[in-house]
């Protein structure tokens, strides 16, 4: 479903255009849910504190966070508000992730923009029984087609842990290309980005993207152009 934010309608009135690498036309309606063949996202509200709660206090899913987990619910509380008026802000942010089937709420995903170096950086996480189902890959797939094709957005990062394996393998299953190691928010990091031109000199991109399988495999062709394991 598609409407236009409140950021967007001010915006609008004031004929200002989107700032920096953040292009988009005027005239679009702004995106404010997904759906993917297993999972609805759509922006949090503060009601989905006490769920969320479960996957923001767990060390483990935690683990590569640079603040760590929240140790209570208000700071649980805190987040969605600031994820809230991020949403406000700029007409993305981190959603909410749900089972389709069940309408319960299982992880999160999203674009948050960087201030410090502009970067608009993906970011996945699921509560640790909905691990190992490609449901990452799922949507963060359908995240970087919204990135390019609905919010105009010409460059997405994200900023992984080293020893974060599963989630370099998904930006590299993806598309995204290594571009440098750093220390970011005091986390040992490496730095992965992906151009909206990247797809389009990638024949393979909008095959990749479009052909995501059940359990978050590549069913079709250009599965040859998906990185070995390592
Ligand atoms: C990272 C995380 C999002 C992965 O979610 P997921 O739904 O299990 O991921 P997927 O099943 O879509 O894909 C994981 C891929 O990594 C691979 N993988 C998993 N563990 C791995 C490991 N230790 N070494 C190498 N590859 C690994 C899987 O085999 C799969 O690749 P494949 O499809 O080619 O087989 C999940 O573990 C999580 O929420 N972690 C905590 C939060 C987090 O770290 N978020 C990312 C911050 S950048």
């Amino acid at each position: 479903m598609k409407s236009r934010g409140r950021y967007q309608e001010s915006r609008l009135r004031s004929g200002a255009q989107w700032r920096g690498h953040i292009n988009k036309p005027n005239d679009e309606p702004v995106r404010t849910s997904m759906e993917t063949r297993r999972l609805i996202l759509r922006p949090f509200e503060s009601e989905d504190a006490e769920a969320a709660f479960v996957w923001f206090g767990d060390p483990i899913v935690m683990r590569f966070t640079p603040a760590g987990p929240d140790t209570s619910i208000e700071q649980t509380k805190a987040r969605l508000a600031n994820y809230q008026v991020h949403q406000t802000e700029h007409g993305f942010s981190k959603w909410i992730v749900l089972d389709r089937h069940l309408g319960r709420p299982i992880g999160d995903s999203g674009l948050l923009v960087l201030p410090e170096n502009g970067w608009v950086d993906l970011g996945f996480r699921f509560a640790q029984p909905y691990w190992g189902k490609g449901l990452a890959t799922e949507v963060a797939s359908a995240w970087v087609r919204a990135a390019f094709d609905d919010f105009h957005i010409g460059r997405l990062t994200a900023i992984v842990h080293p020893e974060n394996l599963a989630s370099i393998r998904i930006l590299e299953k993806l598309g995204f290309l290594t571009e440098r190691r750093d220390t970011i928010m005091g986390m040992k990091s490496i730095v992965f980005s992906f151009r909206a031109n990247d797809g389009e000199t990638d024949s393979c991109f909008h095959h990749r993207m479009s052909s995501i399988g059940p359990e978050g495999t590549y069913t079709k062709a250009c599965a040859a152009s998906i990185p070995p394991r390592s």
